[in-house]
């Protein structure tokens, strides 16, 4: 795989629960990934939907249709990605949308794409307008159009391109435009996983890692890492230098409360900053509706972060409901931090 500029690092590695990537993990990562559909665990839809296109390719000798997955981070959408190409047994190139400061950066790319080849482009919704303009012929045509010359005398050059498919992916599918969405054929939503999903997951990592642990210890790691298959790998790895330094090296159901506790993971996966978040909801803000920004400034936050890693998993428990006016606590969230349900707030619950 060729990786055309490294993945910016995550600026708040002590966030033990956060589903984006660090660069620890991109290491770790690399050998408990999956590389088929048949080793790949979970979104069941997904995976039969992809299946059945990438056998309809192979078998027609095209390259496959362009796919954009979509969903919170750490959910294996670049893991998808790669077994694609491997199924497909063509290469695949990676970039990111915020790398690809000028239109030029794609077209190197984009003219540089092997017959069938992958092009994974993760962060598809930062792409800068001009930048995003040179997909559209390029996924439509297999053309980018090249300017030679400046001012009035500048032409403009169709440069075919190889057959290659686009595999985009987006934290935020609200900030794709629609010119670029109706462009893929094939759209996706990955899911957060099931308990049982998490627990397969987690024994497969377990088992290539070298890692003895129970299946206590399992089912505490699934039930804590916030339905998301890389938050399951990284508290794997942190139960497994706690057993070794403060046990026998097994991760036993204790093994795995005792390490997580000290992570300050609790009994639903959240860390302190959804605790904060969550208090200052209910006790600063009256359980809301408050905005956004004001939430993110009180936590001193960036919107960015609470919209893409904090509120998916608590609207996913039923803590925290988006409204129009803003953000609300649920009857679940004043019940889960102990506090009395206001007696007055019909529409909300
Ligand atoms: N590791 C991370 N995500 C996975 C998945 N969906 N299946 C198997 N192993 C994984």
């Amino acid at each position: 795989m060729t990786n055309f500029t490294a993945k910016k690092a995550q600026t708040r590695p002590e966030r033990i629960i956060s589903g984006a990537a660090w660069d620890d993990d991109a290491r770790l990562d690399a050998s408990v990934r999956p590389k088929t559909l048949d080793e790949y665990i979970g979104q069941k839809r997904v995976k039969e939907n992809i299946a059945i296109a990438i056998e309809a390719a192979r078998t027609r000798g095209e390259a496959l249709d362009h796919v954009l997955l979509y969903g919170p981070p750490g959910l294996g959408k670049t893991t998808l990605a790669q077994i694609i190409a491997n199924e497909l047994s063509v290469p695949i190139k990676t970039s990111a949308g915020p790398l690809l400061e000028r239109k030029g950066d794609l077209t190197a790319i984009l003219t540089s794409l092997d017959k069938k080849e992958v092009f994974f482009l993760d962060e598809i919704h930062r792409l800068q307008a001009a930048v995003e303009e040179v997909l559209y012929p390029a996924m439509e045509d297999f053309r980018v159009d090249l300017v030679i010359g400046q001012g009035p005398g500048a032409r403009i050059h169709p440069f075919h391109l190889n057959q290659f498919t686009l595999v985009g992916a987006t934290t935020r599918a609200g900030l794709i435009t629609a010119p670029l969405r109706s462009r893929f054929g094939i759209v996706h939503r990955l899911d957060f996983y099931e308990p049982e999903d998490l627990l397969v997951i987690l024994h497969r990592s377990a088992k290539i890692l070298n890692i003895p642990m129970e299946e206590g210890g399992a089912e505490e790691i699934a039930r804590r890492c916030r339905g998301t298959p890389r938050i399951a790998n990284r508290l794997l790895r942190r139960a497994r230098d706690f057993a070794e330094v403060r046990a026998d090296g097994l991760i036993t159901r204790e093994v795995a409360q005792e390490s997580l506790r000290m992570l300050g993971v609790d009994e639903h996966g959240l860390d302190e900053v959804d605790r904060n978040l969550m208090l200052a909801l209910l006790d600063k803000y009256a359980g809301g509706p408050v905005g956004l920004g004001t939430l993110a400034a009180a936590l001193s936050e960036e919107e960015d972060a609470i919209e893409e890693m904090y509120e998916p998993y608590l609207m996913q428990i039923g803590m925290l409901d988006r409204t129009p006016r803003g953000r609300v606590a649920t009857a679940r969230a004043y019940q889960y931090f102990g506090r009395e349900l206001p007696k007055r707030q019909p529409r909300l619950f």
